[in-house]
């Protein structure tokens, strides 16, 4: 028998012996088993059974897929950000390496949302988008689970609280001041639109738990940790500049223009959104949702955002 081969069945044969199993069992498994194929390894059938409109206008499909895109790509930043948090404090060149693999997916989400943008009929969607209500992106739990890991909890409080409770401590009084529940609460009398009181049904505690088990190991405090001591390299320094600004700013202001071209000055504005005021809530410069304050200098934070928004929504 050729050595080679011989060798992995000795290899194979102390494997197995380790946890008490025999080879021979393996063998006459891998004998019976058909060979692996694309679409089983990636599930392809499942994927492609996962698109269920709503209604019969063409486009809900695109709108469909676009998210489900979206949240596959937010799966993958979790998929770095969340051993980094375990590991807390990863080292320099985990948390580089993965950074910018998140940077990576943020730009592709950033470059492609102009299937939203200009890639639906308008007129499809806002009769598509009202089968759709309460449902809303804004209920995307992973969407806020990377927000949860990045920052410190005291920076995602709305900007209005927010150095009130730099030094606030309890989760509860936190979540309770989280930026986003201005972007759910009715404009004409302050109550929890449905979207909101769903979304906290189904992921209030999950975030509690995610809040609470990344404090002090958020993104956030492991980059401050490195700043203060000076020891943050400029490569990383760089990677989580690139991070806030695609997060906060680049990805946010693309979702924002396609809000614009779609549901600005039209008589179902309000309806098609729940109610909210997403003007005053989506743009960037005005929630200024910044995950490394300390990475950014006074002018940068208090210009947080404009002169994007400047560019892009100048061109409305
Ligand atoms: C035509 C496309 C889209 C329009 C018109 C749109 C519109 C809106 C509006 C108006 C809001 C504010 C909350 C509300 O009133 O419901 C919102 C929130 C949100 N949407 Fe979209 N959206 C679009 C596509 C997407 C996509 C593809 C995603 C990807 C998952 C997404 C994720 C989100 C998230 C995460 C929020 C919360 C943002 C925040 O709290 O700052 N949206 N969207």
């Amino acid at each position: 028998m050729d050595d080679a081969i011989e060798g992995r069945l000795k290899a194979l044969k102390e494997k197995y012996a380790a946890s008490g199993q025999e080879l021979l069992d393996f063998l006459d498994g891998l004998l019976e088993a058909d060979y692996l194929t694309y679409w089983d390894y990636i599930r392809l059938d499942s994927l492609l059974s996962l698109q269920q409109p709503r209604t019969s206008h063409h486009d809900e499909s695109i709108f469909i897929m676009y998210h489900q895109i979206t949240e596959l790509y937010f799966k993958m930043v979790l998929h770095e950000l969340d051993p980094l948090i375990e590991a807390a404090p990863a080292s320099q060149e985990a948390l580089t390496e993965s950074i910018r693999r998140c940077n990576r997916y943020f730009g592709a989400l950033e470059h492609s949302f102009g299937v939203m943008v200009d890639g639906m009929d308008r007129a499809q969607f806002l009769r598509f988008r009202m089968a759709l209500i309460p449902a809303s992106g804004f209920q995307s739990g992973q969407y806020r689970m990377i927000e949860l890991g990045s920052a410190k909890l005291n920076d995602l409080v709305h900007l209005d609280q927010r150095a009130a409770m730099a030094d606030e401590k309890d989760v509860d009084i936190l979540l309770n001041a989280i930026y986003w529940l201005r972007g759910a609460t009715l404009e004409k009398d302050g109550q929890k639109t449905l979207t909101l009181v769903q979304f906290e049904k189904k992921y209030g505690e999950v975030f509690k738990k995610r809040a609470q088990q990344s404090r002090g190991k958020t993104l956030s405090d492991q980059a401050k940790q490195l700043f203060e001591s000076g020891h943050l390299s400029d490569d990383l320094k760089n990677a989580f500049r690139a991070f806030d600004q695609y997060v906060n700013v680049l990805w946010p202001l693309q979702h924002y223009r396609s809000a614009v071209r779609y549901l600005a000055k039209q008589p179902t504005d309000a309806r098609a959104t729940g109610g909210t005021n997403w003007q005053k809530y989506l743009p960037p410069r005005f929630q200024k949702r910044i995950f490394f304050p300390f990475l950014w200098d006074e002018k940068e934070q208090e210009e947080w955002g404009k002169s994007f928004v400047d560019r892009y929504v100048s061109e409305e």
